[in-house]
């Protein structure tokens, strides 16, 4: 990582001449095949088809390399692996590293789709899971065996928001078992509000489709791995097929020269609306990472340089279907969609239940509805009108 501030970087990073060729951004290069000139420059591009050199279309080409070296100089890795989407990035950083026999710990605070992953593709594989209470820190320890093969980390929790004691948790991991591979989806930071590899974690993998595409009109998946890992990485996602297409490549190269000033926004509007809610008479807690009160906001405050747009809050009453859809269904600003990330505001909503089903590490602490909120660029005072007209609905 060199010693620029973030946002320089986010507008540098990547632009190296051989990619733009006299314009600002990389040149769209599609191509499955490379031609070569002459067979001895066959053999120089296929004894370094790993390192950047044009080769084939599963290798990349210079759209591909501009956002890959972007990306791994913003996460301070030796290199970076592109996948089709997110899933796709976590599904195989796993695979990379594990074998029949193998056990994975993996937080019980995980996105859904990852913990399905593991229950059926990894145990068809020979391959246990064993899901920890992600607010347990050093406690892992106990868990780790000779067997760890995978680590794998979120922050904060999926939909609850909860921050767990990462340095804690790295430290007893690599102090019971040092070749277990630590792996943290980091799509909540965009890969840079939480530095995982400065923090001794081997690979940082992201929904790219979130805060780097940040449009809602693209997926891409990323994973920075450090020098441990990276070349296993790289060879093993190369063989299970693993590349996206140059047209998207350049949207995330696009998307990251705003990603910081975008983020600056996200955290200071939802900071804004979660105070605001955090003083409402309906609201039992507010779970928002920078904001006092929401568990683990002190890992936050000494891990974390700022927050997206993504949070959530518990209501009193636990609401009936009838009332949830006459919340949901009317407002002006907010869409009802599954992703985040992008510039626009979303809202969804869960019954304590539902999320029970998804925490296979015990059950969540609270029996109200919880209402999960991505703060998009919009006007907070829009935002909080909106909001406010939702919670007189509940009233009626
Ligand atoms: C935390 C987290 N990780 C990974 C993903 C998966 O990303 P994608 O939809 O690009 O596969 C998502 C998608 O919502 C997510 O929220």
């Amino acid at each position: 990582m060199s010693s620029e501030k973030l946002n320089t970087t986010l507008v540098s990073a990547g632009r190296d001449k051989r990619y733009c060729q006299g314009s600002v951004n990389s040149v769209i290069q599609r191509a499955s095949s490379i031609v070569f000139d002459s067979v001895e420059q066959k053999k120089a591009a296929t004894a370094k088809r790993g390192e950047g050199e044009l080769f084939y279309g599963r290798r990349g080409t210079l759209t591909h390399f501009s956002f890959q070296d972007a990306m791994t100089e913003l996460e301070g890795g030796a290199g970076c692996v592109l996948y089709p989407c997110g899933a796709a990035a976590i599904a195989n950083t796993i695979l990379s590293f594990v074998k029949t026999g193998d056990n994975v710990l993996m937080t019980g605070g995980a996105y859904e789709p990852t913990q399905a992953f593991c229950d059926d593709i990894l145990a068809s594989l020979g391959v246990s899971t064993t899901y920890y209470d992600p607010m347990l820190g050093e406690g892992i320890g106990e868990l780790v065996s000779p067997s760890t093969s995978v680590v794998f980390l979120e922050s904060p929790n999926s939909i609850t928001m909860e921050v767990p004691d990462i340095p804690a948790i790295v430290r007893a991991v690599r102090a019971k078992n040092p070749n277990a591979v630590i792996i943290m989806d980091n799509t909540w930071a965009a890969g840079v509000l939480f530095k995982a590899l400065d923090h001794d974690i081997d690979i940082s993998v992201q929904a790219g489709t979130k805060y780097i595409i940040g449009h809602s009109d693209a997926m891409i998946g990323t994973a920075v791995a450090n020098a441990r890992t990276w070349e296993t990485l790289r060879e093993r996602s190369y063989l299970m097929g693993q590349m996206v297409d140059a047209d998207t490549a350049y949207m995330a190269s696009r998307g990251l020269r705003t990603l910081g000033v975008r983020l600056k926004q996200h955290h200071e509007n939802s900071v804004a609306i979660a105070e605001w809610l955090k003083a409402r008479p309906e609201v039992a807690r507010v779970n928002h990472p920078a904001v006092e009160g929401s568990i683990g906001h002190e890992h936050f405050v000494r891990d974390f340089s700022g927050a997206c747009g993504l949070f959530s809050f518990i209501l009193k009453d636990k609401l009936s279907a009838e009332k949830v859809a006459n919340f949901l269904d009317n407002f002006t600003h907010f869409s009802m969609a599954y992703s985040w990330g992008g510039y626009e505001s979303l809202i969804l909503a869960n019954q304590p239940e539902e999320l029970n089903a998804i925490r296979p590490a015990g059950p969540v602490d609270f029996e109200g509805t919880l209402v999960r909120l991505h703060i998009g660029l919009e006007d907070v005072e829009d935002l909080i009108a909106d909001l406010d007209a939702g919670f007189a609905r509940l009233a009626q």
